[in-house]
This record gives C-alpha cells, sequence and structure tokens, in this order.
C-alpha cells in the first residue's frame, strides 16, 4: 500500500489515532501533513495504555517505523519536545525516527495568545493552539520557520522585531478593559500569562529566552522531509499520511468559518508534504457510526437531548485536546457525502459501531429540508447550513454489547444493517475496510 492517505470525513475525533495505530503495521513511515497541536489524538494500548497525540504520529510506538512532522504542519515547539519527554518516560525513543521538516512553520507563545484573545470576539471555539495566528503568518510572509531554529541569532532579531506589530494587534483585540481582563484569566489559566500583560504588552525577550535551548534540543530532528519523503517512496517504502481535524473543518470546503485553517483532509496532503498528487494511491475515508463536532458553528443533526447525552457518555466525547464535551448527534449523510466528494476515498472504516448500543431506533439524515424545499447537498453558506433542518429515515437498533466484536457476522443483524446502509448512503463505489468496536488496538473488524 505505497501511499495512503487517512482522513476524518467528518468534524474530526472519527478515532483517527486509534486506526493509525493498528494501520501503522504495515507501513514504514507516518506523516503528519497539516494542522499543529489543535489535534487529540488518543490511542489506547496494552503496552502503554492511554496516549493522546497532539503533533507527534501516533505511529511513533512502534520502535521500527519512522514519523514526520511536515512542511504543512505548525510545529509547536514547547508541545513537540512535551511529547517526546513523555514518549520517552514511556520508554519511547524518538531518536532517529522523528523527522521535522525545515519548512514547517514555528507556533510560538504569541500566537496562542492571539488565537485565543481573537477567539473572544469571534466565537469559533478554536482550541487555542495558534493555528489561526500560525497559518496567518505563514501566508502573510512574516512566518518563522523550523529551518531558522539554525540561526538563533537571526531568529532573535526576527522575533523581538515584532514586538509593535504584535502590541498593536492586541490593542485592537483587547478594546475594552472587561475583554482585557476576561483574556488575562484565560491567559492565566493556560501558564500563558506570563508572555503578555496589558501595560507592557508581549515579553518578547522571555520568548526568545525559551526557545534557545528548546532550538538547541529540536536541531537533530529538523530536515528536508521532501527529500526525505519522495526518496522513500522511489526505494518502494510504504507511506501512511495522518490526517488531523476532519474534511467538514477544511479551510476551503468545511463550515467556514467554523473551521480550521487548513486543508484537513486528503486534499491537504500535496502542499502539505511536497508529496505530488500523482503519487497517492489510495484514501482511506474515516466515519464515526454517529457524528460529533467540538466548537461553534452550525450541526444540523446535532441531538440536544437525551440521545446526544447518551452517546457522550456512552462514547466518551470529550475533546481530547480541550476537555470540552464534545456536540453529538445523528449519522449526517448529506455532510458525510460531501465529504466524501472531495476526497473520493477507496475505503472506508467506520469507528464507534459498539457506542451505538441501546439505541433504538437508530436514526440516519439522508436529506435537509431548507426553505421548504428537499435539498441532497450540503450548502456552502453557513446561514443556510444553519437553517437545514435534518430529514431521517429510521432503522431498528441493537441490544447486545458489541465492543470488541472482531468478526462482522457475529454483530446483531441491525447493526450489520446499519453499517452498510450508513456507507451505501455516502458511497457506491469504496468498500469497508475495518469497523473499529472499542478503543483498544485489538478491538476491531477487519474486513
Ligand atoms: P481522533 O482525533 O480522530 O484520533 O479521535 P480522538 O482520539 O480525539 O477521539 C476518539 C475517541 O474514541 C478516543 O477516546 C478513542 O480512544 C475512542 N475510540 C476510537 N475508536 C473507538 C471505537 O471503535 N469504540 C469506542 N468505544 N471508542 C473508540
Ligand atoms: P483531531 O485531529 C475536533 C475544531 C475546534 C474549532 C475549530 C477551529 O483531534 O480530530 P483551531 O484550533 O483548529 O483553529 O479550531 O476546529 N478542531 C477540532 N475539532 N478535532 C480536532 O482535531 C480539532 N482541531 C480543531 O474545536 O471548532
Ligand atoms: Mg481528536
Amino acid at each position: 500500500m505505497p501511499a495512503t492517505v487517512l482522513t476524518g470525513l467528518q468534524w474530526g475525533d472519527e478515532g483517527k489515532a486509534k486506526v493509525i495505530d493498528v494501520l501503522t503495521q504495515l507501513f514504514d513511515i507516518v506523516v503528519r501533513y497539516q494542522g499543529g497541536a489543535n489535534a487529540g489524538h488518543t490511542t489506547v494500548t496494552e503496552e502503554f495504555g492511554k496516549i493522546v497525540f497532539h503533533l507527534i504520529p501516533s505511529g511513533i510506538l512502534y520502535p521500527d517505523k519512522t514519523c514526520v512532522i511536515a512542511n504543512g504542519v505548525l510545529t509547536d515547539t514547547e508541545q513537540l519536545l512535551l511529547e517526546i519527554e513523555e514518549l520517552k518516560e514511556k520508554g519511547v525513543s524518538v531518536e532517529g525516527r522523528l523527522k521535522v521538516s525545515d519548512r514547517s512553520h514555528v507556533v510560538l507563545p504569541y500566537h496562542k495568545i492571539l488565537d485565543r484573545a481573537a477567539d473572544i470576539k469571534r466565537g469559533i471555539g478554536t482550541t487555542g493552539r495558534g493555528m489561526g495566528p500560525g497559518y496567518g503568518d505563514k501566508y502573510a510572509r512574516i512566518g518563522l520557520r523550523a529551518g531558522d531554529l539554525a540561526n538563533l541569532d537571526r531568529l532573535s532579531k526576527k522575533i523581538t522585531a515584532k514586538k509593535d506589530d504584535l502590541d498593536a494587534l492586541m490593542r485592537l483585540h483587547m478594546d475594552t478593559p472587561k475583554l482585557q481582563e476576561e483574556l488575562m484569566e484565560i491567559l492565566a489559566k493556560h501558564g500563558l500569562d506570563k508572555y503578555y500583560s496589558p501595560d507592557t504588552g508581549f515579553n518578547l525577550e522571555l520568548i526568545v529566552g525559551e526557545l534557545k535551548p528548546q532550538a538547541v534540543e529540536l536541531m537533530p530532528f529538523i530536515t528536508d522531509t521532501v527529500v526525505y519523503l519522495n526518496t522513500a517512496l522511489d526505494s518502494g517504502k510504504d507511506v501512511l499520511f495522518e490526517g488531523a481535524q476532519g474534511a467538514l473543518l477544511d479551510i476551503d470546503f468545511g463550515t467556514y468559518p467554523y473551521c480550521t485553517p487548513s486543508n484537513s483532509d486528503a486534499t491537504g496532503v500535496s502542499a502539505g508534504s511536497g508529496i505530488a498528487p500523482t503519487r497517492i494511491d489510495h484514501i482511506i475515508g474515516l466515519m464515526k457510526a454517529y457524528i460529533t463536532r467540538v466548537g461553534g458553528g452550525p450541526c444540523p443533526t446535532e441531538s440536544d437531548d437525551e440521545i446526544g447525552e447518551k452517546l457522550r457518555e456512552q462514547g466518551g466525547e470529550y475533546g481530547a485536546t480541550t476537555g470540552r464535551p464534545r456536540r453529538c448527534g445523528w449519522f449526517d449523510a448529506v455532510a458525510t457525502r460531501h465529504a466524501a466528494r472531495y476526497n473520493h476515498p477507496d475505503s472506508f472504516i467506520i469507528t464507534k459501531l459498539d457506542v451505538l448500543k441501546g439505541i433504538d431506533p437508530l436514526k440516519i439524515c439522508t436529506a435537509y429540508e431548507l426553505d421548504s424545499k428537499r435539498i441532497e447537498h450540503f450548502p456552502a453558506d453557513i446561514e443556510d447550513l444553519a437553517k437545514c433542518k435534518p430529514l431521517y429515515e429510521e432503522m431498528p437498533g441493537f441490544h447486545e454489547d458489541i465492543r470488541g466484536a472482531r468478526e462482522f457476522e457475529s454483530l446483531p443483524e441491525n447493526a450489520q444493517k446499519y453499517v452498510n446502509r450508513i456507507k451505501e448512503l455516502v458511497s457506491k463505489e469504496a468498500t469497508i475496510r475495518m469497523i473499529s468496536t472499542g478503543p483498544g488496538r485489538e478491538e476491531r473488524i477487519d474486513l
């Protein structure tokens, strides 16, 4: 399976890390190609227990695999070192098998502070990991890249020269004492208040002072990953691309502006890793058996009632990065079909089927009603989407515990029918490759 992409087809948290952890066995290299520490990827294994990855690809748990943080990712230097340390404590060494692109842009504390500040008024409900300001700098062409960490004097000058602009930006965001107070509370909660005060602005000397030892530690990992990945493919290595977030959070095709600032699906692979589209062999689309969403923005099938509550509790649906309760609801075939259109997966993996136990009947959204008309497409306009009422078909549910099931035939008939129906509504062509029946590595049905 030379170059294979695994992408979520919903609003993130589809169980990507669990599946990456399983699939890594078949690959030599696992690559993160977009997003940053906004991702929260959970693996559960007998050997290491539960681990939440934010930056390092989940494939790192296999000692003979190489993991790559490619150019399209925003590298949060502090978070990366934290993860390397946490892995070391668990006995996992990343030496020689973690590669960070010299072209990946760096996220620093001022990006996270600006993200938090902007979101108070904007209300997207971001993860606060600095994604908007980080990608903003990249596209404004004022960003700093991991390769710049090699020249610390030049880097320090570039950072401290930002002082007036960054302070001016904060004055625009924090234009009332009340907003300032609110922000300072948030910053204190996240240990960011030492870098900023409304009176003196950003403390960029502190940021530079902390960055210097981080840069020294990270230097051995920084390399030209475009050369590395293309050479690996040339020599017949198998490469797995680990998507972060999900297709409905994509900056171009997702629920703009309630989205993440990257192409968070298969469409981001080429630009995010330097692998040409002609080199991509397979795309695997991941769908949760119901939907979840964290943060703001319309979500037509959200069940703000006992069903939503049941899904949240049975599915443990709390953000892996922020701890926020996830919004839960019925499977939305309109939204997922939209995602499948621009990702065109050749196979599907369905996760968290076990969570539907005891929910009877099961509902699937097959179309929307917009302004009294039935539509089957996903509107681009956020206000139209917010007006859409889901139209459901019902299927009988199942009451058996299927956690850990390993054979499709062993599933209750109603669970089998449900799986086949959601797949059919999303794509006629792609086939189901795996059904996940629990968080653990072995809890799955391979098809
Ligand atoms: P990701 O961001 O797509 O990697 O997903 P998250 O890790 O944020 O959220 C998925 C959650 O569901 C994690 O807590 C996983 O351990 C858990 N999980 C994954 N697959 C399954 C499954 O099939 N059944 C159950 N019950 N939990 C699962
Ligand atoms: P994984 O990889 C779910 C959501 C945030 C917010 C919006 C923008 O674990 O599936 P950002 O910080 O990216 O600017 O926030 O996107 N979001 C996610 N939701 N899973 C994620 O990642 C997410 N990463 C960002 O909640 O609504
Ligand atoms: Mg997640």
